[in-house]
């Protein structure tokens, strides 16, 4: 799995995420990777990926690769992808590569602001942060992880989180295809008191990959 680098923009935009729901509470952004979310909102939010066990020298090489990775994945499969969020594959790369350095300087600047851990299990205490971003993991990746791996996952991020996750992509990667048991976890949350939703966000990419799910967590819980 390429360490991939998004900008504030694009989370913004995956999210639909106002300035103000930015700035309201404590965030997480698991699985952070490469992005620069952290670094532009001077270390307000959290970054959590398991590639931060790696370290700093091995890290920058695994984001640097991946900007070049990804160019040629969309280059070699350009049906799959629509550019009227980026404008053309040069913006694209533009933002990446800004959003990868922002990271770098911002790990050597903030470690602290960056955790080493994987889900399903964070090293993260019960409903500390207000908000969860979970960008490109979940549902994208359900060729390798399975329903049993999403259930645990999902509860792990809402243990995390005292109101909100919200999770884009909700399509596989690469194929685009909707996630099969996607209706039976979100069937799964409601019994347990969540509230679940797909939002349509304002960010455009991967053919077919245009709402988000947002999860409120039960009040009780
Ligand atoms: C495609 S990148 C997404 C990064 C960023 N959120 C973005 O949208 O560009 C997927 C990330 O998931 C991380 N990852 C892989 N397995 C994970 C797990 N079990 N828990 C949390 N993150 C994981 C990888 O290290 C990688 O950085």
């Amino acid at each position: 799995m390429l360490i991939t680098s998004r900008s504030a923009a694009e989370y913004r935009a995956m999210f639909d995420l106002t300035a103000g729901e930015l700035a309201a509470g404590s965030v997480l952004d698991c699985c952070a990777g490469g992005s620069s979310l952290t670094a532009e909102t001077a270390g307000r939010v959290l970054a959590v990926d398991p590639a931060y066990a790696l370290g700093p020298r091995r890290l920058a090489a695994r984001v640097l690769a991946a900007l070049a990775d990804g160019d040629r994945i969309i280059s070699a499969h350009a049906d799959r992808f629509e550019w009227s969020w980026y404008g053309d594959p040069g913006r694209r790369h533009a933002i990446r590569t800004a959003a990868a350095r922002a990271f770098l300087t911002d790990l050597r600047r903030r470690p602290g602001r960056y955790v080493a851990g994987a889900l399903p299990r964070l090293p993260l205490a019960d409903a500390s942060v207000d908000l969860v971003l979970c960008s490109h993991l979940l549902f994208t990746w359900s060729d390798r992880f399975g329903l049993d791996w999403h259930r645990r996952a999902l509860a792990e991020l809402i243990r995390v989180a005292r109101h909100e996750v919200r999770l884009f992509p909700l399509v596989v990667q690469g194929t685009g295809e909707t996630v099969p048991f996607l209706e039976t976890l979100r069937a799964e949350l409601h019994g347990l008191g969540h509230r679940t939703r797909l939002c349509p966000v304002p960010y455009r990419f991967q053919r077919g990959a245009d709402e988000m799910l947002l999860v409120e967590r039960a009040p009780s819980q």
